[in-house]
């Protein structure tokens, strides 16, 4: 029965974690899963608790908690993430988008950038990873010209198909390193939530399910940040800005790195637990 499967998989303590549970809304998302429905219809599950199980979809269901509390990210097993209001596709080609990178998205959609007449505001997100600032960004500006890369041709894959499923097709994708992969073009706004973990950090042995190349960035984990920032510099038109997303103890280092590369209006914004997480600054021609 439905009802026993979730009471039995909530008492159910990973052997690898030590006191890993599920929650109750985990077991709902799981039993959802294993049964070929959506993960939001627990109105559903509550008005079938009662219903059997066949044998095959309580071993699925089973196997969905294994890995669970292995501590595989919920988005992964569901394949599933909310991003800013848009239903993202997500495995473990790329990071799993963070309700705090949608402050990141809010200051982009605040910044007025002044864009010359006659042309659109040109928008870049750089490691784009699943999409998720980049779609975001063209589901909220339909005005404007959506720009996105990233290193990983696999990542790329994933956001691709998420632009698609989302009728957001006017994003031109590109596969390259930073800013290499746009030799040619000009921008009123680079947004980015790079890698900024610093090898050999304390936090790193709970991420392991998440793509290295996504979270690490040298010693002190803001090699990333110098780079962008180096390289936007030659990308922004005047008066456009660079916004970054970082760890929660990297804003003065950021804003240092801005102020000493010239950028105006140095400035950090917290993120939804009131931490300064986003650092970012206008490019002003000399
Ligand atoms: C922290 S993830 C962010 C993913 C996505 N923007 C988000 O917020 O969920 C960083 C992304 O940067 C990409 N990346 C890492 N090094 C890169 C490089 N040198 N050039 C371009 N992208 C890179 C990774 O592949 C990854 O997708």
């Amino acid at each position: 029965m439905i009802q026993t499967a979730l009471l039995e998989a909530q008492l159910h303590r990973s052997p690898t974690a030590a006191g890993l549970a599920l929650t109750r809304l985990e077991s709902q998302m799981l039993m959802l899963h294993a049964l070929g429905r959506s993960t939001s219809e627990r109105a559903w599950l509550l008005a079938h608790d009662q219903d059997a199980l066949s044998a095959a979809q309580a071993k699925s269901f089973q196997a969905l908690v294994r890995r669970r509390l292995a501590g595989e990210p919920m988005a992964y097993i569901v394949r599933r993430k909310e991003f800013f209001g848009l239903d993202l596709q997500v495995d473990a080609r790329v990071l799993v988008p963070r309700a705090d990178t949608e402050a990141l998205v809010d200051w982009a959609l605040d910044v007025s950038a002044p864009t010359p007449q006659g042309l659109k505001t040109t928008a870049l997100d750089l490691g784009t990873g699943s999409g998720a600032i980049a779609l975001a960004l063209a589901h909220s500006r339909p005005d404007w010209q959506v720009c996105a890369s990233d290193a990983s041709d696999a990542a790329l894959t994933v956001a691709q198909a998420n632009a698609q499923r989302l009728g957001l097709s006017r994003i031109e994708w590109r596969l390259g390193a930073w800013l290499a992969a746009w030799p040619a073009e000009r921008f009123d706004l680079i947004v980015s939530n790079p890698p900024y973990i610093a090898q050999g950090d304390a936090h790193l042995p709970a991420l392991v399910h998440e793509p290295i190349q996504a979270l690490t960035s040298g010693a002190d984990g803001l090699d990333d940040i110098r780079q962008i920032a180096q390289q936007a510099l030659q990308k922004l038109r005047p008066g456009g800005w660079l916004l970054l997303e970082h760890g929660h103890d990297q804003a003065a280092a950021v804003r240092a790195l801005l102020q000493n590369l010239g950028y105006a209006q140095v400035q950090s914004k917290p993120d939804l637990a009131g931490i300064a997480r986003c650092s970012g600054g206008s490019f002003q021609r000399q």
